[in-house]
């Protein structure tokens, strides 16, 4: 008897203690930390999405902070629903002493499923530390999760290939996008048709001459096809460029940017873009990188937004939401409603001030938030539990284009202070004059009214202008 109850508060603990584990998302939020299923930070960068049999699988380069070297692995995750993501391992892993070796650099994995062979086969950009290699790489296995067999790289007709992206036609064939690479002064973009089992490139059917761009993917929509790339700026964003075709071998419409100027494509570079549902209700997904700098690459994020797309004039935009859910089946998204709070109606202390912006919510910011200043935002309602909360910014230090020299600063250091509690540090990216971006927080308010928000910089450093903060529901459902 005893026995018995001993086991039955186990097995309820435990299912408890599932429970809990098993918190479910209910947004899709750009910039934030996205987690996987079992709370490890979701790490599948510059990455590729295939679904299979109504569940998604997300391929992408492993840059977590404890794995050191510089090829460390292809993560794979999986997702029925786009908004939970369990980690199913390594899909590929490093091999010393050979082209996919701990020293060198695999990149921007995409993974196609070959009928003919019943393999999956992952491509991707293999080179050595100072990018001189320039290769294409792949492996395959029978299984989408893997392991991955590593076979070869090679150079595409013996010509060198830097960033890579992968399209699977409707009509079963699949193409390469790549770079020629910065070594090949024609600075050329080509999209070559792969082989039958997809294990090499057989024709190029289309070349953009001379655009020296990279990050490329295509999207074809039931109509049109759409190529998006960025340029080349290393890890710092900037305006993402689409071009749209009937035909994968052109004529290709001029570029155009995707996103409003100044934003840099909100902070992020393209890497693929996702079809969610069907007829009426179906979406687009864009899918960015935002990259950290090149030592703090683990705390690289991901920003997925909602692509509008016109057919008819081969347009392709995309708008900064904070947070949205996204009902993977038909595609139907929708934009949960937050509370907004002004910044120039917090209390305000040292030298920062109220000033007019004219781009801003209510046309006035605080700025100033640097020294000993700082703004508190009261009387804000929270649920006591973890919910998101977007803080709007303007931080203009990403003038490089307009400023003598093209200098530009990555991002600014702020702090916030729940109720008073241990400042934390929080990253604010640059935009440009004007630009107002957002940043998600996860905070625990207590339930109810008055509770407070300080802002402070970073050890007397100037943090960005603050518009205003909006406060949504909780993260989980619970
Ligand atoms: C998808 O479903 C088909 C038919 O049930 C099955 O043969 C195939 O193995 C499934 N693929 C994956 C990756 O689960
Ligand atoms: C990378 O490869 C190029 C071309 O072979 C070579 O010149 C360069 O030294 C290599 N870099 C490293 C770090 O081995
Ligand atoms: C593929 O998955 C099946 C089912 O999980 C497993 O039995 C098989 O060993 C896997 N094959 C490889 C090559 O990993
Ligand atoms: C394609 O795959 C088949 C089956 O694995 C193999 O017999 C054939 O040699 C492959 N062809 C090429 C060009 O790799
Ligand atoms: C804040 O800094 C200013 C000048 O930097 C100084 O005059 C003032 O005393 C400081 N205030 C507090 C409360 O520390
Ligand atoms: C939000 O914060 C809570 C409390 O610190 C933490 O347990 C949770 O993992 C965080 N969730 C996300 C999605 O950041």
């Amino acid at each position: 008897m005893r026995f018995t109850m001993l086991t039955h508060s186990t097995l309820l603990l435990s299912l408890f203690s599932t429970l809990v584990l098993a918190r479910k998302n209910k947004y899709i939020v750009p910039g934030a930390t996205w987690y996987d299923t079992d709370g490890n930070i979701l790490s599948a960068h510059a990455g590729g999405i295939v679904k299979v049999n109504e569940t998604w699988y997300w391929f992408g380069q492993n840059e977590r902070s404890e794995d050191k070297d510089l090829f460390s692995g292809i993560n794979v995750y999986s997702s029925s629903d786009l908004l939970n993501w369990k980690n199913e391992g390594r899909a590929l892993s490093p091999i010393p002493g050979t082209d996919i070796g701990p020293e060198k650099v695999v990149e921007r994995p995409k993974a196609v499923f070959n009928v003919l062979t019943q393999n999956w086969v992952l491509w991707f950009h293999a080179d050595n530390s100072t990018y001189g290699l320039l290769r294409q790489g792949i492996a395959t296995s029978p299984n989408v999760t893997g392991p991955y067999t590593f076979h070869e790289t090679f150079r595409p007709f013996g010509n060198p290939s830097q960033d890579l992206g992968l399209f699977k036609d409707v009509d079963g064939e699949a193409y390469a996008l790549y770079s020629n690479g910065d070594a090949d002064t024609d600075h050329d973009n080509l999209i070559t048709r792969l082989n039958a089992n997809f294990t090499n490139v057989e024709e190029v059917v289309y070349t953009f001459y001379n655009f020296d761009l990279e990050a490329p993917n295509i999207l074809y929509t039931g109509k049109r096809y759409y190529a998006l790339m960025s340029h080349k700026t290393g890890y710092r964003p900037n305006n993402v460029v689409v071009f749209s075709a009937e035909k994968l071998a052109g004529p290709w419409s001029v570029q155009s940017y995707i996103a409003a100027l100044g934003t840099r494509t909100w902070n992020s570079q393209s890497t693929f873009t996702i079809t969610a549902g069907e007829g009426f209700s179906k979406s687009y997904i864009y899918c960015g990188d935002q990259w950290a700098t090149a030592d703090q690459l683990y705390d690289s994020r991901y920003v997925w937004l909602p692509a509008d797309i016109d057919d008819r004039t081969g347009s392709f935009k995309i708008n900064w939401h904070d947070i949205y859910t996204i009902d993977a089946k038909t595609g139907r998204i929708t934009y949960p409603k937050g509370r907004d709070y002004e910044a120039e109606q917090g209390e305000i202390t040292g030298l920062a001030y109220i000033t007019l912006c004219p781009t801003c919510s209510g046309t006035q910011v605080v700025t100033g938030i640097e020294g000993n200043a700082t703004v508190t935002i009261k009387n804000i309602i929270g649920t006591g539990q973890p919910q998101w909360l977007s803080v709007y910014y303007h931080n203009p230090d990403g003038l490089w284009g307009d400023n003598r020299g093209g200098v530009s600063v990555l991002s600014r250091t702020a702090t916030y202070s729940v109720n008073g509690g241990v400042p934390v540090s929080i990253r604010q990216r640059s935009g440009s004059a004007g630009i107002i971006l957002s940043q998600p927080l996860n905070v625990t308010f207590h339930a109810g009214g008055g509770n407070t928000l300080s802002f402070a910089g970073f050890n007397g450093g100037a943090a960005a202008d603050l518009d205003k903060i909006v406060v949504y529901g909780n993260i989980y459902d619970d």
